[in-house]
């Protein structure tokens, strides 16, 4: 019944803290401490090094201990066991206020007038469109993009969802799969990725994506945001997009690879507002309580819950 820590850049500690307190009558182990590895029942993970977690022939569950879970879909010697992701309403409500605040930003401006500001400009003549006149799009309606959806309702944004499968969300318009992709683009002025990284996803928003969104909008050019995964935009393509005005603006919170390279040119974009991969950052005490609940209640007979479809790759 033994809990493997399979965790690389965080320092572990303060994991094997919390599970030893959570779940005192376990042993609790970290990679390369000594353990027969026919004990390990469970592994927590977080960006482990690939092959880590084979040969545990005892091993039935793994659980994520951030959100997302590349660490796992990349590692090529993964085990067949179940996989649990992380599904927290602390985080969904950080991720949601991204998105808002974000949308909210292009929607009035915000870097326009804090350019104003700064040159000391009274400009009481910009275009000021109202949030039920423009239209955000939304690829990705999982837990995060259904939530964010809503929330944007709730604001006046006319909001759609775009998903493998559709959806059912009072207020939010459904388009579904590669068919219904054209059509989601062309009616998107504000377009937001909360997709995962996945085989499919991998590159996939890339100039095809930003040349299909509305020209006809009140914001003055389509604009993307991207709080779901770096893995999944052709940032060559963004950047080309951005320059000749495919797309007028962009909010990116993550990217190819991270951390973002100081010679990159994201940094100075004129039309880019980044932050460093925290749009919505999980509370480490919430997720070991969920993992050791977790583990418990399967002890119990109870059904995983928030797994993962690892051929679907999320
Ligand atoms: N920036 C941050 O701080 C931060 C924090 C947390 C999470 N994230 C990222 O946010 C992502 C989304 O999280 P979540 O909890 O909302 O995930 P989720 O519940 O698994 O939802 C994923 C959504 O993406 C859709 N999807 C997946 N592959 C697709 C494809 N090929 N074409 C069209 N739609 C596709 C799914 O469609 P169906 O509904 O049809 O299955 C689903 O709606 C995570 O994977 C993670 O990478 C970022």
């Amino acid at each position: 019944m033994t809990l493997l820590l399979a965790v690389k850049g965080w320092a572990i500690a303060p994991w094997f803290d919390r599970f030893s307190r959570l779940l005192p009558d376990r042993r609790i182990v970290g990679l390369g401490e000594d353990y027969d590895p026919a004990e390990i029942r469970y592994a927590a993970t977080w960006k482990q090094p690939p092959g880590s977690l084979a040969n545990l022939p005892n091993l039935q569950v793994i659980f994520s201990l951030g959100a997302g879970i590349d660490h796992l879909v990349r590692d090529p010697h993964l085990p067949d066991v179940s996989v649990v992701r992380i599904v927290d309403a602390d985080l969904t409500a950080r991720m949601s206020e991204y998105v808002v605040l974000h949308c909210l930003a292009h929607l009035r401006g915000w870097r326009y007038y804090a350019e104003k500001q700064r040159t000391h400009v009274w400009d009481d003549d910009r275009d000021e469109p109202a949030a039920s006149d423009v239209r955000v799009g939304i690829m990705g309606m999982g837990v995060l993009g259904g939530d964010a959806a809503r929330k944007l309702a709730v604001m006046g944004f006319q909001v759609a969802g775009w998903s493998r499968t559709p959806k059912a969300v009072d207020g939010i318009q459904s388009f579904a799969g590669e068919a219904e992709l054209d059509a989601f683009l062309a009616r998107t002025d504000i377009l937001v990725s909360l997709l995962p990284f996945t085989p499919q996803t991998q590159g996939f928003i890339g100039r095809r994506i930003f040349a299909g969104l509305a020209r006809d909008g009140r914001i003055g050019g389509p604009v993307f945001i991207n709080a779901g995964r770096g893995a999944t935009q052709n940032e060559a393509d963004l950047l080309a997009c951005l320059d000749d005005g495919t797309l007028a603006a962009a909010t990116l919170d993550v990217f190819e690879t991270e951390p973002l390279s100081d010679t990159s040119p994201f940094w100075d974009h004129p039309r880019v507002t980044l932050t460093p991969h925290n749009a919505a950052t999980s509370d480490p005490d919430a997720v070991a309580a969920s993992v050791a609940g977790q583990i418990r209640g399967f002890e119990a007979g109870e059904p995983l819950r928030n797994l993962v479809d690892m051929r679907a790759g999320y």
